[in-house]
C-alpha cells in the first residue's frame, strides 16, 4: 500500500524546523556520465524551488575540464534569475571561480576544502594548507560583495585512501575555515562511512573548539545506510541545516567510493513523521525526482521515491 504522508510524532527532544540545503542539482548532477541539458538542469532547479525548497544549490563554477558536468554554470545560471526566494549557492574554488559567480550576481558561494591530504590532492591539486590559502582571498573577496559563504569540509569522518579520520585533524580545518569568514559550514561524509556516535562526537568537539552548532550542516551521502541515521543524531544535537539531493543523485567525481547523497525525500519523510517542518511539498518533490529519473534513463534510488511512486 502506498501512502502519502507519514503520521507525524513529535520528539520534544528535537528542533521543530529544519532547513533542507538541496544539493542535487550540483552534487547529483556533477556525477552523471551523460551531461544532462542545461534547459533540463534550469527545470529541475525551479521544480524543486516549486516543491518549497529554499535553497537549491544550482551549480559550481569550477574548472570545466574538472567537473565536465557543469561545464555549461554561465548559461544555467541566468536561466535562474527570475526566482524569487530561492537562495541559489554555487560552488567556488578560487578567485577565478568567484569572479565568474559574482558577474553573474550571485549571492551565495561555497568553498570546499578537505580535511585530509589525499582528497585535497584529487579534488583540489592542492595541499590542505594551500587549498585553504586558496580559499582565504575568495572568502573576504566574498563577504565584501555581500554574498554568503558556506564553507563545505569533505571527509571528515573516513577517507578512501587514509581510512578513519581523527575528529581532531576535522576540528583543526573548521575552525580555520570560520576563522577565515564563512558564515557556515557543511561537514562532510563524503564516502558515507560515518556512523551516529562519531556525529556526536564530532558535533561536541566542534562546540568544544567555539564553534557553535548554529554554523554547521551536515552532508551525509549514503553509501553504507547511515545517512538517516546520522543525520538524527546530529538534530538530537541541535544541528538544523541538512543537506540532502532529490532522489539520491549523487557522488563525488574525485572519490569513487561515494554513493549518492542522502536523498531529500527520505529526509522529509523522517522530518515530517518527526513534526518537524521543512515547507517542502513531499508530492511536488516526488514529482521533480520521478520526472529528473526519466530524464536520466534510470530510477531514483531513494527508498522514498520509489515507495511513494510504486504503482501496483
Ligand atoms: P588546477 O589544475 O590546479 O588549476 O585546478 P590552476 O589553478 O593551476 O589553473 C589552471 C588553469 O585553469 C588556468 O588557466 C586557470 O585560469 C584555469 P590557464 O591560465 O592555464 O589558461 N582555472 C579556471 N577556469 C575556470 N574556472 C575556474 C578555474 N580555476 C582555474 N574556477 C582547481 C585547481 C581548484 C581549479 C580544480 O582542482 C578544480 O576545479 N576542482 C574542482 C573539483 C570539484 O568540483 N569537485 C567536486 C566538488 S567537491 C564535492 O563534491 C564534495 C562536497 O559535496 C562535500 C562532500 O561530499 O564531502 C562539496
Ligand atoms: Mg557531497
Amino acid at each position: 500500500m502506498t501512502t502519502g504522508l507519514p503520521m507525524p510524532v513529535r520528539d520534544p527532544r528535537l528542533p521543530t524546523r529544519v532547513r533542507i540545503y538541496e544539493v542535487g542539482a550540483r552534487d547529483g548532477l556533477q556525477n552523471e556520465k551523460t551531461a544532462v541539458p542545461t534547459a533540463t538542469k534550469a527545470e529541475f532547479v525551479r521544480r524543486l524551488a516549486g516543491a518549497g525548497l529554499g535553497t537549491v544549490e544550482a551549480t559550481s563554477f569550477v574548472h570545466p575540464k574538472w567537473v565536465p558536468q557543469l561545464a555549461d554554470a554561465e548559461a544555467l545560471f541566468p536561466l535562474l534569475a527570475d526566482l524569487d526566494g530561492v537562495r541559489l549557492p554555487v560552488l567556488v574554488p578560487n578567485e577565478r571561480g568567484l569572479s565568474r559567480a559574482l558577474a553573474l550576481g550571485a549571492r551565495d558561494v561555497a568553498v570546499f576544502a578537505s580535511a585530509t591530504e589525499s582528497f585535497a590532492k584529487a579534488n583540489l591539486n592542492r595541499t590542505v594548507d594551500e587549498a585553504l590559502a586558496m580559499f582565504e582571498p575568495v572568502v573576504t573577496r566574498a563577504r565584501e560583495a555581500g554574498a554568503h559563504v558556506r564553507g563545505y569540509l569533505s571527509m571528515c569522518f573516513g577517507d578512501p585512501w587514509e581510512g578513519p579520520v581523527p575528529a581532531d585533524q576535522v576540528v583543526a580545518v573548521c575552525r580555520r575555515l570560520i576563522d577565515m569568514g564563512c558564515d557556515e559550514l557543511s561537514l562532510g561524509d563524503t564516502i558515507g562511512v560515518a556512523t551516529p556516535g562519531q556525529v556526536a562526537a564530532l558535533l561536541t568537539g566542534l562546540n568544544g573548539a567555539g564553534i557553535p552548532t548554529d554554523r554547521i550542516g551536515v552532508h551525509f551521502h549514503d553509501t553504507y545506510g547511515q545517512a538517516l541515521a546520522n543525520t538524527l543524531a546530529a538534530l538530537r544535537h541541535g544541528v538544523t541545516t541538512v543537506d540532502a539531493s532529490a532522489g539520491g543523485l549523487g557522488g563525488c567525481p574525485y572519490a569513487k567510493s561515494a554513493t549518492g547523497n542522502l536523498a531529500t525525500e527520505d529526509l522529509v519523510w523522517m522530518l515530517h513523521g518527526l513534526g518537524i517542518e521543512t515547507g517542502v511539498d513531499l508530492g511536488l518533490l516526488t514529482a521533480t525526482s520521478v520526472w529528473m529519473a526519466e530524464q536520466l534513463g534510470r530510477p531514483s534510488p531513494s527508498r522514498t521515491v520509489r515507495a511513494l511512486s510504486h504503482k501496483d
